[in-house]
């Protein structure tokens, strides 16, 4: 005999858990089924162990998709605010990292807790190690195979995530899922995820791993103000993980490294003010003194005093601080990106109640549909959103 369940959710992370105790509350018999060993593993190494969980400046504009308004219903439904009350009725400590930017003061433990608890009280069973090994429609509602048994189901809901971090638990489950029952799958892309360079550039940035600075960055439709980190094998930091949602293959970025400096304007008068100090003293003084340094040696300028530039070379040197043109070999991929851009294609799916046009039983939420956020909770604030509009209308 089949175990029978209002409502099951396929992935126990933060869209799966919200919609789950969201359903619960409803007064729906809810089960959630999970490969991994444990619940929310993506929240637990989510914003350095810290779990960026929200942003307060949430809103369309930070979300990229085929079909940008199919947010815009379930963001205004449930917002920062509402998680950020839940986040205090269960007394977990929270800071403002970077404006609108909310983590856990101490680690993202309490979030998985918190989520855990809602589901136990809410009476929504989570099965954890259970395998999926078909879904089918059945009758009204729909019909399981998995490791614990076969399940039918009044409505599934698929909140499988995206692809990356396979280590985890990623899979493209919800993807064929989609392709099953007749929905497109868009393009996918790692997004949010670290630049590799090629072999000089990749030296260079080895040598300053560690290294940061304040850039904006510059690429396609992107444009961000944010730190940039030299790593052993590129560039990183929230400037560059911005940069990947917008970078294809073969684009080059353009990075301004002293985006509050009228560097033309400055070396221009110090040649004449302060003749005799090199090139390499000025940039010390506003860039870190390694990168400084480094980036003397690579323009050739080290030994140089300002006085003794011409200005073809000033026009030079501008150009290479505020336009520097670095072409990424590629990305860090899915073993590090935070992200999937694209996904289950939205015109076919509810926008109120994430259902599939023609088959209420089946729903998509949460990072597997074609809805990607920017860099800052936006992700999460998403997950949350879609997983209670969905959990409602159960
Ligand atoms: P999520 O990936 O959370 O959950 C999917 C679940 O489905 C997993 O439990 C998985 O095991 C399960 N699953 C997958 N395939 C399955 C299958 N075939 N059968 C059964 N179960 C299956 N965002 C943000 O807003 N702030 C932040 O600070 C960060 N930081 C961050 C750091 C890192 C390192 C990563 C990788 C990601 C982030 N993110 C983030 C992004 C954020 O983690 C992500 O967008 C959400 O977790 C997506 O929530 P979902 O519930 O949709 O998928």
């Amino acid at each position: 005999m089949a175990q029978t369940y209002d409502v099951v959710v396929i992935g126990a992370g933060a869209a799966g858990l919200m919609c789950a105790l969201t359903a619960g509350y409803e007064g729906r018999r809810v089960l959630v089924l999970d490969h991994a060993n444990k619940a929310g593993k993506k929240i637990l190494m989510s914003g350095g162990g810290r779990c960026n969980f929200t942003n307060l400046a949430t809103g369309p504009e930070h979300f990229f998709s085929a079909n940008p308004h199919f947010c815009i219903s379930a963001l205004k439904r449930y917002t920062p605010g509402h998680f950020v009350e839940l986040v205090e009725r269960h007394g977990i400590e929270h800071v403002e990292k970077a404006p609108g930017q909310l983590f856990c003061a101490d680690s993202a433990k309490p979030i998985v807790s918190m989520l855990l608890t809602e589901c136990e009280w809410a009476g929504a069973e989570v099965r954890l190690k259970t395998r999926i090994t078909s879904l089918e429609r059945r009758g009204e509602g729909m019909r399981l195979e998995t490791s614990s048994g076969a399940i039918d189901a009044g409505a599934v809901v698929i909140a499988t995530g995206g692809l990356s971090i396979p280590t985890m638990g990623a899979t493209g489950f919800g993807y064929d899922i989609a392709r099953q029952f007749g929905l497109g799958v868009t393009d996918t892309r790692a997004a949010l995820v670290p630049f590799t360079l090629t072999s000089q550039w990749r030296e260079r940035a080895a040598s300053l791993a560690g290294v940061s600075c304040s850039v904006t960055v510059e690429v396609g439709e992107g444009r961000y103000r944010e730190p940039m980190l030299f790593t052993h094998r590129g560039v990183s930091g929230p400037a560059m993980l911005q940069a990947s949602s917008h970078w294809q293959p073969g684009m080059a970025l353009s990075i301004d490294l002293l985006p509050d400096i009228d560097v033309a304007g400055e070396l221009a008068t110090l040649r004449h003010e302060a003749p005799k100090r090199h090139v390499s003293t000025w940039l010390g003084e506003r860039l870190p003194k390694r990168l400084a340094q480094a980036w003397c040696e690579w323009q050739g300028v080290t030994e140089k005093p300002l006085g003794a530039l011409s200005k073809r070379e000033v026009s030079r040197l501008d150009g290479e601080l505020k336009r520097w043109q670095l072409k990424p070999a590629g990305t860090e991929g899915w073993r590090t990106a935070e992200v999937t851009l694209g996904g289950v294609e939205t015109q076919a799916i509810s926008s109120k109640t994430f259902a599939v046009e023609g088959l209420p039983a089946l729903r998509f939420i949460g990072e597997a549909l074609d809805v990607t956020g920017q860099l800052g909770g936006f992700n999460f604030q998403w997950a949350w959103a879609s997983g209670v509009a969905c959990g409602q209308s159960m």
